[in-house]
């Protein structure tokens, strides 16, 4: 079996801890024996009001999940996944282990490449439709990953209802859901404590930057009238609003495509699927300068869930709505240092928990 050094060892975790996470919580740990990377949820980091079972934590650790096999493709190595391999330790999401050697192909090359630049994009697109291609591909790596992706355009929504008329329940159903956490203290208090203030040097949690102030009106993209998820407000604005800074700014267009990220099943496994699929996914259209906007408000509550779930025609259980578009910037939220983030494997140091701004 191939043997890891040093150094290639942490380029994989590096790979790994550029994932996406709810409100960057970053909830994962890893620990090294030998050449298997094992990956461990972070419990202290769970949001356990907004997230009362884990599920979004799950998602999260499959993107680092993803992260970590794609870490071992960028050197070469095939690597062998497995999944929640010890019921009686359920936070341990996964061991990941090199098992052979193959050189990376181009597409897998291009999501490497994509790493440093994907971003979870916020605010009005650039100009510039997303190809119905790509769009094809990235619900191929959804499948791949045992998910679905599925295009809203394309549900098979409730009976007899009309593109817009679609398009306005959704967004009542963010607005709503994103009404209902609003006015429970628990969650509001809970958010505060993971978004930053501007010129935190802190390493997890939303800074500010990547929240901002809501644009002016946005401009219909060429799709005719723009289907426009309203946004986490993060708690810094009255109410949400479309959009926010990380965006293209003025001028710029709402997302080309709205999709919904579903499993057949509501398990630990199938929330590492989905996260495993989103950072798929997310690499794969990043790669071609598009990126996606995530809206999970409305599946944080199981009647809201269900609505969009119902609305949808979903035979699955929605895990995270995405809207994609095109994008020339590249905003990179900071991430943990991996002397945080790895756990007794020989003279590291045990892990830190860092909540404080
Ligand atoms: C399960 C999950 C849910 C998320 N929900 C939202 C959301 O509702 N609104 C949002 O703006 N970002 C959402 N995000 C994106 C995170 O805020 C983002 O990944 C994190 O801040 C790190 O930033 P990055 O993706 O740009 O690296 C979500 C991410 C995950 C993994």
């Amino acid at each position: 079996m191939p043997t890891l050094t040093q150094a290639e060892t942490a380029t994989v975790i590096a790979m790994a801890a550029r994932a996406p996470s709810l409100h960057n919580t970053q909830p994962w740990q890893f620990r090294v024996s030998g050449d298997v990377i094992e990956l461990r949820a972070d419990p202290d980091r769970m949001l356990r009001h907004l997230d009362k079972h884990g599920r979004e934590l799950m998602i999260s650790c499959g993107a680092a999940l993803f992260g970590l096999r794609l870490g071992y493709r960028s050197l070469g190595l095939l690597p062998v996944t497995e999944l929640l391999p010890d019921p009686a330790e359920p936070w341990l999401v996964g061991r990941v282990w090199p098992g052979g050697r193959a050189a990376m192909n181009k597409a897998e090359a291009e999501l490497v490449a994509a790493v440093p630049h994907r971003h979870t994009h916020r605010g009005p697109f650039a100009p510039g439709e997303v190809a119905g291609r790509l769009l094809a591909a990235l619900a191929d790596d959804a499948a791949a990953e045992g998910a679905e992706l599925l295009l809203v355009d394309q549900a098979d929504a409730e009976a007899g209802i009309a593109e817009a008329a679609l398009a306005d329940q959704l967004v009542g159903l963010v607005d709503a859901a994103a009404a209902e956490q609003r006015s429970d203290p628990d969650i509001v208090a809970e958010l505060r404590r993971w978004v930053r203030p501007p010129g935190s040097r802190a390493r997890d949690g939303v800074p500010a930057w990547a929240i901002g102030q809501p644009p002016g009106e946005p401009v219909p993209g060429s799709a005719g009238r723009p289907l426009w998820l309203p946004q986490r407000d993060f708690g810094q604005r009255g109410g949400d609003a479309p959009g926010g800074p990380g965006g293209d700014g003025p001028g710029g267009v709402a997302p080309s495509a709205t999709a919904v990220l579903s499993t057949a099943n509501d398990a630990p496994a199938d929330w590492l699927r989905s996260g495993q699929a989103l950072h798929r996914l997310s690499l794969r259209a990043a790669a071609r300068w598009v990126f996606a906007s995530l809206q999970s408000q409305p599946t944080e509550s199981p009647r809201y869930r269900q609505d969009v779930r119902d609305l949808l025609g979903l035979s699955g259980h929605p895990q995270l709505l995405l809207q994609f578009g095109r994008s020339n910037t590249a905003p990179a939220t900071p991430r943990r240092p991996q002397l945080e983030l790895r756990t007794g494997d020989g003279g590291l140091r045990p892990l830190v928990c860092a909540h404080a701004g």
